[in-house]
């Protein structure tokens, strides 16, 4: 990293250090600025369903529980016990009254608060039980049912970090006849040899598709002809690090109904197209189907990817684990059913794309740990972006547009 007084350069558009991927201390810095201070993503409403449903999630290194209390409420908490600090919930997911610290017993509600410990006496009169409960996040808001936190006490709300991301947001949720959505169909984990920026990019390089998944090919699906640039759909960076391929001017181009879900015949999800009928009339329930679903990278470790949400979890400098769900939409069974199938072909152990990603990511962190070149030159489409009055900055599908955003966010977040 290149230091200049104190403050380290990783980018200088539109290059990017290398050592931005391979460096220890670039991790750490990491850890403190962007995943300690930015709204990072933790987990879906759907997951903690009931009153004292719960689950662990992670926050960079930290450990965390997303719970939902007799109010109905969601919390998140450090999975970490007041007293000497183990983690209190081992369970991946669940529901309890209580969450009980299996080292020496103290006993949690769902809200957090201390409800008992064993042997009370022994802590002396001026102990009270109000003062130890779980340390809450101090700032824990959703969107759409993505629900958020961070551990800035100040700062832009949710709704300012996410900005033009939202409207993707309500682009996923309107896909339901009710307007929400469920991660409730389990989830499917990857670990990988690579630094979690590199699954980030890549899912917002729009022009490795026709390269590293050529073995699709004989699917012919429409999604290949619409990753180049003959496409008229744009990749677009939404601003705070944030980015997204806009396939809906191409969907619209060609005017064909779930081109999105792989070009299925409408027959065979007539029952879902009704329900959408039914509850935002034939209009927009046309527009629905055409357009599809967003695919949506929200800064640094959520990715709406059409058909799955992707959450990225750095665990080393070299290292990351992606998470994956298929999308369930709220009263759309038909569609789920397919949906989860859908996933597993592209995403799942034998599944078409994502190993094919992988063994990219792999071989990226691998070739990166040579530092030369010690500069990447994120060049391509530089001279033919658009700034829209919106903000958005939007380009042909193939561009870099999305990555010289992410840096030059990354940058400002970095040097705070
Ligand atoms: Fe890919």
């Amino acid at each position: 990293v290149v230091v200049s007084s104190d403050v380290p350069i990783y980018f200088n558009n539109p290059n990017v250090n290398a050592a931005a991927y391979v460096d220890q201390s670039t991790f750490e810095i990491e850890m403190n600025e962007i995943w300690y201070k930015e709204w990072i993503y933790i987990g879906h409403e759907s997951e903690v369903p009931e009153v004292g449903s719960f689950c662990r999630k992670q926050l960079g290194m930290k450990p965390v529980l997303l719970t939902r209390d007799v109010e109905g409420s969601i919390n998140v908490f450090f999975n970490s016990c007041p007293h000497l600090g183990n983690m209190v919930c081992e369970k991946e997911t669940g529901r309890s009254r209580t969450l009980r610290c299996p080292y020496h017993g103290w006993t949690f509600a769902p809200d957090g608060h201390l409800m008992g410990v064993p042997y009370p006496e022994g802590f002396g009169s001026s102990f009270v039980k109000g003062d130890h409960g779980l340390t809450r996040l101090p700032r824990v808001d959703s969107y759409g049912g993505f629900v958020f936190a961070s551990l800035a006490s100040d700062g832009p709300d949710l709704v300012s970090h996410l900005g033009n991301a939202c409207t993707d947001i309500d682009q996923l949720c309107r896909m339901s006849p009710v307007g929400e959505i469920d991660l409730t169909a389990g989830w499917l984990k990857h670990e990988v040899k690579s630094n979690w920026k590199i699954a980030f990019e890549n899912n917002i390089d729009g022009y490795h598709p026709t390269i590293v998944h050529r073995s699709m090919n004989p699917l012919e699906m429409t999604i290949f002809d619409s990753s180049t640039d003959k496409s008229v759909a744009q990749i677009r960076y939404l601003g705070n690090g944030s980015s997204d391929v806009y396939w809906v001017p191409e969907y619209r181009r060609l005017n064909k109904e779930y081109l999105w879900l792989g070009g299925v015949a409408p027959e065979k999800l007539q029952g879902y197209s009704d329900s959408l009928v039914a509850a935002y009339g034939p209009e927009l329930a046309r527009e629905i189907i055409v357009d599809g679903p967003p695919h949506t990278i929200i800064f640094p470790n959520l990715f709406i990817a059409e058909l799955f949400v992707m959450v990225f979890q750095p665990l080393a400098v070299d290292r990351c684990l992606l998470l994956e769900s298929p999308i369930q939409w709220k009263e759309a069974p038909v569609l789920n059913r397919r949906n989860i199938l859908s996933t597993a072909a592209s995403i799942g152990p034998a599944g078409m794309v994502l190993a094919d990603d992988v063994a990219i990511f792999e071989r990226n962190q691998a070739g990166l740990a040579a530092q030369e070149p010690a500069w990447i030159a994120r060049i391509r489409g530089m001279d033919r972006e658009v700034e829209e009055a919106s903000g958005i900055i939007s380009s042909s599908i193939t561009d870099d547009t999305p990555h010289r955003g992410f840096w030059s966010h990354y940058q400002k977040v970095m040097n705070r």
